[in-house]
């Protein structure tokens, strides 16, 4: 089937490359003209893992291509999928202003019936401005529908060629045949398709960022409770992640959640509360409670040196907001940066992929290393931010020659704590009482 994707970020380009390698005919749109060239020469604009590989082989048996013109790309295709961002607006609304200039884009370009396809992350009533933005450019016979994407950065072809479940927001029937059609080629096992109201289908999306979120955020309330009273949220994550009811997923105490999504979805469903006076408690106490853990790894460091920073150096093992992507947006990192920074701390960060990325925003106000441990050369204090496998266990006796002062800060539980206390390190983990206490 012919189809395009419009935006070629980190949900068009993944869906695009899957759905080529389903067999259809995809286009894949972006007003970026950089960044269509980069993929024309088959270069990734950013770090996924399996992507590169998978674009490459499918825009080679030309089943993918890129254009910037979005009329060309239209013209013919049976569906089209808005996959353009929708960043928070400055009272935390979903700015819809990419979702509807793609739509009139979109109403200006279709020769025939398709379907016209949300992805991006967006308000419950979208489906209705899209399609008021459509209609007033076309006399032409369309359908709109929702179809939210769930796909996790660092893992997000896996979860395209292979989703728990896909969400199509539907109210024509033409429309959801063709959708389930277009997403046949992963059903061969069990039909993973939820068919709903296009409604439900926009709020589907919201709800599950907004659960994933009040789970991190309720274990990082927990493990502040944990440092007050001696006990250890590793022990209870275990306990409660082995109930079946809760299940083990999502119950890390850490730095805080960062990343394009959860932050900024959070603040869009707690205004739409606002705007429809509907009290979210819920939703508005958890992004407080992840603002305010994000902070927590720079007051342990300030703490341990009595406030001020200057002359001491910092090394930070991972800035991207997560493994195995490069995506700085809204990472705990940063706000542990500006932390330092204003009191004084000089910066060494290291990261396997997201080093451009802050060289990129930061400048010279941060020094970036080719590896971990010249990142720890020096160092007052080595903090863990980014739990890529590469610096889950350090080399302790390494770290001990190279550091100037013995100081970890674990922010993810992940180092080996009474090793680390037994080479004379002091440790600073989350909601991980004093082994001497
Ligand atoms: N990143 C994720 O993990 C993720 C997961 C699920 C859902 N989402 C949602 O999907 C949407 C896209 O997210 P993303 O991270 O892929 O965004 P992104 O910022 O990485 O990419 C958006 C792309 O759209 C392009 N664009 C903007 N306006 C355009 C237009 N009129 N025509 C053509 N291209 C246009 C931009 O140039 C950019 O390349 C957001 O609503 C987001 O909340 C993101």
């Amino acid at each position: 089937m012919r189809i395009t994707i419009v935006g070629t970020g980190y949900v068009g380009l993944v869906t695009g490359a899957g759905f080529a390698e389903f067999g259809h005919d995809v286009t894949c749109v972006d007003v970026d003209a950089k960044r269509v060239e980069m993929l024309n020469r088959y270069e990734m604009p950013f770090h996924e893992p399996g992507l590169h590989e998978l674009v490459r082989r499918n825009a080679m048996h030309g089943r993918l291509s890129f254009k910037t013109n979005l009329r060309e790309a239209v013209i013919g295709s049976l569906a089209v999928f808005i996959a353009v961002g929708t960043p928070s607006g400055e009272d935390g609304s979903a700015d819809l202003k990419y979702v509807i200039d793609a739509a009139r884009d979109i109403g200006r370009a279709i020769d025939g019936y398709c379907v016209i396809a949300t992805k991006s992350t967006v308000p419950v009533g979208t489906a209705d401005k899209v399609r008021a933005a459509v209609a007033a450019e076309t006399k032409h016979p369309f359908a709109v529908a929702s179809n939210p994407e769930f796909l996790k950065e660092g893992d997000a072809v896996n979860d395209f060629l292979k989703p728990a479940r896909v969400i199509v927001g539907a109210d024509d029937q033409r429309a959801i045949d063709l959708l389930r059609d277009l997403y046949r080629g992963i059903m061969r096992t069990t039909d993973r398709i939820q068919v709903m109201s296009i409604r439900s289908a926009e709020l589907t999306k919201y709800a599950a960022n907004a659960m994933l979120a009040t789970r991190i955020s309720f274990m990082n309330e927990l493990a502040a409770v944990c440092e007050v009273v001696g006990a250890d949220i590793e022990s209870i994550r275990k306990g409660i992640g082995s109930d079946p009811r809760i299940g083990p997923k999502f119950l890390f105490a850490g730095a805080g959640y960062g990343g394009s999504c959860f932050g900024k979805d959070l603040r869009a469903l707690a205004h739409l509360g606002k705007e429809l006076d509907v009290p979210l408690q819920v939703v508005n106490a958890v992004d407080r409670a992840n603002e305010r853990q994000k902070r927590l790894l720079g007051e342990r460091v300030t703490k341990h040196f009595g406030g001020r920073l200057d002359g001491k150096r910092v090394g930070i093992w991972g800035l991207a907001f997560k493994p195995e992507t490069d995506d700085i947006r809204e990472a705990p990192a940063l706000t542990l940066i500006e932390q330092l920074l204003a009191v004084g701390a000089q910066i060494v960060g290291y990261d396997p992929v997201a080093g451009p990325n802050i060289k990129a925003l930061l400048g010279d106000r941060i020094e970036v290393a080719p590896d971990p441990y010249t990142a720890a050369q020096g160092a007052d204090a080595l903090v863990l931010v980014t739990e890529w496998h590469e610096l889950r266990q350090p080399d302790l006796a390494r770290l001990a020659v190279a550091m100037r002062t013995k100081v970890l800060v674990d922010g993810r539980n992940v180092w080996p704590r009474d090793e680390a206390l037994a080479a004379g390190f002091a440790y600073y983990g989350i909601g991980r009482p004093d082994p001497g206490r």
